[in-house]
């Protein structure tokens, strides 16, 4: 993998808790030329604000309830990300769709983090659908967004067993570990260009893997 010769910037969207937004800030920025330059959030109380500015990265609110809609909130926190350099969008934990006006801003440069094997259990409250399903084999998927729930390209995945208990904290917590570092890694090889979707086969991501 090849440092780039300019830095990349990275703005993250997050609505909660921010244990992603953080891992990103301890192993990802300020190393190998990525800099988180923005983070975003469309809930005042969230967590992620706070590590941002600990971590001293710009940060900014835009709630819903001061646009006209979801478009035009959209585009202002595109307009916002722009104004810092932002080259990708990473959403952490972010608990909206992102409008197709944002996404046209950002083509092929938006990336989510899922907790489960996509296409399997999309949408809210994963983690509770699968061990009320009951599967054995859970994960994490970073993938490319688009305008569906979860059905953009996948970047990279990795499968996880569902600990004994079944129970949804636990599960929770062995996920975030693989969270952790899947997501700094998709950032990274993103980087480095180490990441090409198929011209023909658009579904299709190739990687870089000797590098990973
Ligand atoms: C993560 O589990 C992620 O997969 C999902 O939302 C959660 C965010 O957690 N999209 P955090 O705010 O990063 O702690």
């Amino acid at each position: 993998m090849h440092p780039p010769a300019e830095e990349f910037r990275v703005g993250v969207l997050a609505s909660g808790a921010g244990t992603n937004l953080q891992a990103i800030l301890d192993t990802v920025h300020g190393r190998d030329g990525i800099v988180v330059a923005a983070v975003a959030s469309n809930n005042s109380e969230a967590r992620a604000l706070e590590r941002a500015r600990k971590a001293g990265v710009e940060h900014a609110v835009f709630e819903r309830g001061e646009y006209r809609d979801r478009g035009e909130r959209d585009l202002a926190i595109a307009d916002w990300l722009k104004s810092l350099g932002v080259d990708l969008v990473v959403l952490a934990g972010y608990m909206e769709l992102v409008a197709s006006e944002f996404l046209a801003k950002f083509p092929n440069s938006v990336i989510n983090i899922h907790p489960a094997l996509l296409p399997a259990f999309p949408g809210l409250h994963a983690i509770e659908k699968q061990l009320e399903y009951g599967v054995k084999v859970t994960g994490v998927t970073v993938h490319f967004v688009d305008e569906g729930v979860d059905t953009g390209p996948i970047i990279l995945q990795e499968a996880m067993p569902v600990p004994s208990s079944h129970d949804p904290d636990e599960t929770l917590k062995l996920l975030h570990v693989v969270e952790h570092r899947l997501l700094p890694q998709a950032i990274r090889l993103i980087a480095a260009g180490a990441v090409r979707i198929d011209d023909t086969r658009t579904r299709i991501v190739h990687v870089e893997e000797e590098d990973r």
